[in-house]
């Protein structure tokens, strides 16, 4: 798999000053009527649980804008840049990590679809760079036309991007849920007819996982998910681990704290334990570099990634 190097997106949104587009997200997050291809099943009100998104908060660093500024995509504001710059300064592997883990990703869902899967649940899927080529759609799709592709997110904003991509997909569902409520997920998708749970299915948890704190069960969460599957299912799943230099941890413990950026660090034992149950295939749970082609070199943000078979 070949990654795609986009530009890096611009400086700018200063504050008071109303964001580009920031009006029309408003205006669809407020509509009561989506595209036909999308479905809202939160199941707690935004605010009955901790560090949920509600609506478009350009004051505070958000975990799916963060990670789209540092993928070099552009639906992004000054908050998150200012904050992914003061990561840089700290780590400047900092793009390179991120493209690691989007590169892994990729090569999960190609694999997954040339060993004949057909249907892929993204969960927390992040905006979609539409860059051609690098959003997991646009592989499995490659490889499996007319694969089913189900993008989950809590974020509006997420849904919203996902929405606009993926409308004129038929096989493409975004929906608006969270997964720290697992069966609800689970039951809706089955219930809707969303997911076929009877055949198997490439789950998709990249990066996810390190926003769900311990107390939200995430070992529970994977349980609940794994029991779903079919067999012939996949999993493929990253996580940040604790072994991240100490400075960036700081860095971004600090600047994120109270915000829906604000993440977990965890041992590769801690993480192990969310693969419970899973055939995890090897190398384990190695740094993300392992699963890809090439001599590739650690990056102070250390992601561990794990494919797992049912
Ligand atoms: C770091 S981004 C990763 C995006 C994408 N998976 C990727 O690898 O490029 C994390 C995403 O998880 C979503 N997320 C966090 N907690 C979630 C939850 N409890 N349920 C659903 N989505 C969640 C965030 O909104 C964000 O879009």
């Amino acid at each position: 798999m070949t990654a795609h190097y986009p530009a890096g997106g611009t400086l700018g949104a200063e504050e008071g000053i109303p964001l580009p587009g920031t009006a029309a997200l408003i205006e669809q997050l407020t509509s009561e009527h989506g595209p036909s291809a999308s479905l809202d099943i939160m199941t707690a009100p935004a605010s009955g649980r901790p560090r949920t998104p509600v609506g478009v908060d350009a004051g505070k660093p958000n975990a799916a804008r963060l990670w789209n500024y540092l993928l070099g995509g552009k639906d992004n504001y000054g908050v998150d840049q200012q904050v992914a710059e003061r990561m840089r300064a700290v780590a400047p592997d900092m793009r390179r990590a991120a493209w690691y883990s989007r590169r892994f990703l990729l090569k999960a869902v190609e694999d997954a679809a040339k060993a004949g899967i057909r249907q892929f649940i993204d969960i927390g899927a992040g905006i979609p760079l539409s860059t051609g080529g690098n959003d997991p759609h646009d592989v499995a799709e490659k490889i499996q036309p007319g694969v089913s592709f189900t993008a989950i997110d809590y974020d509006p904003m997420v849904f919203v991007h996902c929405n606009a991509m993926y409308n004129h997909t038929p096989s493409t569902t975004t929906v608006k849920a969270d997964i720290r409520d697992p069966d609800a997920v689970i039951n809706k998708l089955r219930m809707r007819g969303m997911v076929d749970f009877t055949q198997p299915t490439a789950v998709l948890m990249v990066g996810v996982l390190d926003y769900v704190t311990d107390d939200e069960d995430p070992a529970g969460i994977m349980a609940r998910l794994r029991a779903a599957l079919a067999p012939g299912s996949y999993l493929a799943l990253t996580h940040a681990s604790s072994g991240t230099c100490r400075d960036l941890m700081a860095r971004i413990d600090a600047d994120t704290v109270g915000s829906t950026a604000e993440s977990v660090w965890r041992t590769s034992e801690e993480i192990d334990e969310f693969l419970d149950g899973f055939n995890v295939l090897r190398p384990g749970l190695p740094p993300v570099q392992a699963w890809l082609d090439g001599e590739l070199r650690p990056t102070r943000l250390e992601t561990l990634a794990a494919v797992g078979r049912v």
